[in-house]
């Protein structure tokens, strides 16, 4: 199944569209709408990372499934999303006899029948704060949701977001969500969005090559600011993604490492250390805020928010 999209040729085209739309708008021609996709402040991003590092220093030191730190990710997430105007659903599910969560947030407004979805797992591992593996993913998609209520968007599809649980135990909160869709519902989503590690501190830019509509979507930002993409390929259906792709449903993200080491020819093009692992913190007790690149972060944020806006408009 493909994602059919209206698109617009590049991130650096909408620019140059927005730019004519105020000259002419000046010169007092009707004003004509263009809905750019917002700069995601990386300060924001990063401040929703402060507070999850500390929600898991005051919680043992992780935001693992079943502890109390993960809730504890989860109520700070939700009372942002609240405050912004989503209906917020808590879905619960039991793995190796604890209890997990996700968190799914609607944006009221556009046609049901055709849900974008963009989502990241909430959990992290025991062994540490989680804050690229997968407080990067899940901080991201939550100042881009907040971002659609700061900017009242209206767009043609329903927008619905998703931080999920035990992604770190198999995916269970993923597959859960997805085995309990009906049918129908199932039908109704016309993309998934994964983002999963997207601050790793020696970074990659990786994007999924699943389905061809969002891969074009996400190649189109970086062409924009001229960085070059690679397709995704450590350890591929290995994150929140999978469930949906199984189910028949269109699926696409971004990644910028974990353990696999980045060679000389990646290091000559993003930059970084060759011979050296993307995430050298990567399900250790170092994945704290010391672990993130700043650039990565950004451009990962600003490149999730434009696919959210060009795929549902
Ligand atoms: N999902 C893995 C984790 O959370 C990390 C990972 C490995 C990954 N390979 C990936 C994520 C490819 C996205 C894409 O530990
Ligand atoms: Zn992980």
């Amino acid at each position: 199944m493909k994602l059919s999209v209206t698109g617009r040729a590049t991130a650096a085209a909408v620019v140059a569209a927005v730019t004519l739309l105020t000259t002419s708008s000046i010169a007092g021609a009707a004003p004509a709408r263009v809905a750019a996709a917002p700069n995601i402040p990386v300060a924001n991003v990063k401040a929703h990372l402060a507070q999850l590092q500390s929600i898991a220093t005051a919680n043992g030191g992780n935001r693992a499934h079943g502890r109390t730190g993960y809730k504890a990710s989860l109520d700070y997430v939700q009372a942002k999303l609240n405050a912004a105007g989503f209906t917020t659903t808590v879905q619960q599910f039991t793995s190796g006899g604890r209890t997990g969560y996700n968190l799914i947030a609607d944006w009221p407004g556009g046609d049901t029948g055709q849900v974008v979805m963009a989502g990241s797992h909430l959990d992290s591992v025991t062994a540490g704060a989680g804050i690229n593996d997968n407080g990067s993913g899940s901080a991201a998609v939550l100042e881009a949701a907040l971002a659609v209520s700061r900017a009242q968007y209206q767009p043609t599809k329903h927008l619905r977001f998703a931080w999920w649980g035990a992604e770190e135990l198999g995916m269970v909160g993923s597959r859960y969500y997805v085995s309990r869709l009906s049918t129908t519902d199932r039908s109704r989503i016309s993309g998934y969005l994964n983002f999963d590690m997207i601050g790793s501190p020696n970074p990659g830019y990786f994007v999924y090559d699943d389905d061809p509509t969002i891969e074009k979507t996400f190649q189109a930002y970086y062409a924009g600011i001229g960085v070059s993409t690679e397709i995704e390929t450590e350890g591929d259906g290995r994150s929140d993604h999978a469930p949906f792709d199984s189910a028949g449903i269109p699926v696409g993200g971004l990644f910028s490492g974990a353990d696999y080491i980045k060679t000389a020819a990646q290091a000559a093009k993003w930059g970084g250390t060759a011979g050296l692992a993307f995430d050298r913190c990567y399900h250790s007790s170092c994945d704290t805020t010391s672990n993130i690149n700043d650039t990565a972060l950004d451009r990962n944020s600003d490149a999730l928010a434009y696919a959210v806006w060009e795929l549902s408009s």
